[in-house]
């Protein structure tokens, strides 16, 4: 029998960040970018869907304990990126322009590490409450 439930926890954090691709000029940027190049940076407000895909564990009737899922996000995740500048802030975008997309990949990559693998693992990114990503596709 097929067992198979996915649970979603959501989670939100703040944070700031300037999309600007330094091998290019201000003009380039500008001109790609718009307003995300500003320099002085501006903020979001994300909202963050996680995934997890398993089996009903028979003994518990869980996929996995929710409490442990959100203590993982918020460890890993909501603790490094709440309140930071990311392109400053954040050493996953010391190199990597912390688009949503990017954001997105970040994120899952984090998670995936951290959630037993016997788990599908997705991550949804909403930038803003019209535009929102997610990983893997
Ligand atoms: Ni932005």
């Amino acid at each position: 029998m097929n067992n198979k439930v996915a649970v979603y926890r959501k989670e939100h954090f703040n944070a700031a960040h300037r999309l600007f691709n330094p091998s290019w000029d201000d003009a380039m940027n500008f001109s790609v970018f718009g307003k995300c190049a500003n320099p002085n940076f501006h903020g979001h407000n994300y909202d963050l869907i996680i995934q997890v895909t398993g089996s009903v564990d028979e003994r518990t009737g869980y996929v996995m304990d929710m409490k442990e899922l959100s203590d993982i996000i918020k460890e890993h995740v909501i603790d490094v990126f709440d309140h930071k500048n990311l392109n400053v802030d954040v050493p996953y975008f010391q190199n990597l322009i912390p688009t949503a997309e990017n954001i997105c990949i970040v994120i899952f990559n984090i998670l995936r590490e951290k959630l037993d693998s016997k788990f599908e693992v997705k991550v949804r990114l909403y930038e803003t409450e019209r535009n929102f990503v997610e990983y893997p596709v």
